[in-house]
């Protein structure tokens, strides 16, 4: 069994050599928004919340992670602040040693609310995502969602202290690739970094699925279009630090060159050959890949009483399982059954 190997590896390393120093987090599969490319209109099927991890679960597994090596912890959803008491369980995942850095993603809707608290409790950095800075198609795109709380909870968000507050927008075709310059200036001025994301065939009958998947606009597209107004200097990927390749941007709202746009192209320039995450479910199913289905089941681990060894020995048995890569394929379905909203990004 591939499962008896594992005890003789360092740290967590799959079978390609590639080392797991991050952890991303889905604490929820609910969400207040419904966005077109991350879940159906009518919503998913939503589990009873005695399936998810308590926060003393998550706790015992992130220790677990930690003492092999994951530094950085990403929290994400569904909307990870329509999750209760969110910012205990920050301050808790920060509290764990070797844990260098928390940050979390959201779409900002309750960020007003809650920034002062996850501020205190010691989170690192924000990720927002914004795929329109115009009212009535942000409205569109994210199912009713509102532009203008979104815009003012990041202005709370600054003022708590959060800095430099990244930007998350899915570039789709005849949604809002038009609105890609726009966007980087705006996000320029306002000394937020934007990363531009291709639209992935995640999640069965989606929006992808209805029609729309011509919708995944191409790195090199976007790059020719950034190209229309601002001279680019290839900065490469930042390892440690996502998957995105950066570019410094010199024109409008950059005269001096310091200004910075990521692209995330996930499906045209494949990274997984640097992947250095595995996820996590609100259920407690690992996911060594974002783009396969398989899952060890941590909750019933911990629930079977065998305490971090055994999150340990799982956590590695699904990593010896994790493939080389995952293949994209735009002519063809989703890659996974499960919606993006249930898996966190
Ligand atoms: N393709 C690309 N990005 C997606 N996200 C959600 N669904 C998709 C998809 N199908 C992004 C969200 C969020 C991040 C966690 O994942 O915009 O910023
Ligand atoms: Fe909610 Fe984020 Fe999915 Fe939009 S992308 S529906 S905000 S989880």
């Amino acid at each position: 069994m591939v499962g008896d190997n594992v005890g003789a590896v360092d740290g967590l390393v799959d079978r390609f050599g590639r080392r797991v120093t991050y952890l991303r987090l889905s604490v929820t599969d609910r969400c207040n928004f419904r966005c077109v490319y991350c879940m159906p209109a009518e919503g998913v099927k939503l589990c009873p919340s005695k399936d998810l991890l308590t926060f003393e679960e998550i706790r015992v597994v992130v220790e677990t992670l930690a003492s092999h090596g994951v530094r950085r912890v990403r929290v994400t959803g569904g909307e990870p602040l329509v999750r209760k008491q969110l910012p205990e369980l920050i301050a808790s995942l920060k509290a764990i040693e070797g844990i260098d850095e928390v940050v979390m993603t959201t779409n900002g809707y309750l960020l007003g609310r809650d920034a002062v608290a996850l501020r205190e409790a010691g989170l690192d950095g924000l990720t927002v995502s914004l795929d329109s800075l115009q009212a009535d198609r942000f409205s569109k795109m994210s199912r009713g969602g509102s532009l203008e709380r979104v815009l003012e909870s990041m202005e709370l968000a600054s003022q708590a202290g959060f800095e430099r507050i990244k930007i998350n927008a899915v570039v789709i075709r005849g949604f809002n690739d038009d609105e890609v310059l726009d966007m980087i200036e705006w996000s320029l001025e306002r000394g937020h970094l934007l990363r531009l994301i291709e639209f992935m065939p995640i999640g069965a009958d989606t929006f992808w699925s209805d029609g729309n998947d011509n919708g995944c606009v191409p790195a090199a597209e976007m790059q020719a279009v950034i190209g229309t107004r601002w001279a680019m200097e290839p900065l490469g990927m930042k390892t440690g630090a996502g998957p995105a390749r950066y570019w410094g941007l010199k024109g409008p709202a950059s005269p001096d060159g310091q200004g910075r746009v990521g692209i995330i192209s996930a499906v045209t320039q494949c990274f997984c050959d640097s992947c250095n995450r595995i996820r996590l479910t609100p259920q407690g199913g690992l996911r060594a890949c974002l783009a396969d289905d398989s899952e060890v089941d941590l909750r019933a681990v911990l629930r079977g009483g065998e305490g971090p060894e055994g999150v340990y020995k799982a956590v590695a048995r699904s990593l010896w399982g994790k493939a080389e890569s995952h293949s994209f394929d735009l002519e063809g379905g989703a890659v996974t059954m499960k919606q993006m909203v249930s898996i966190g990004g």
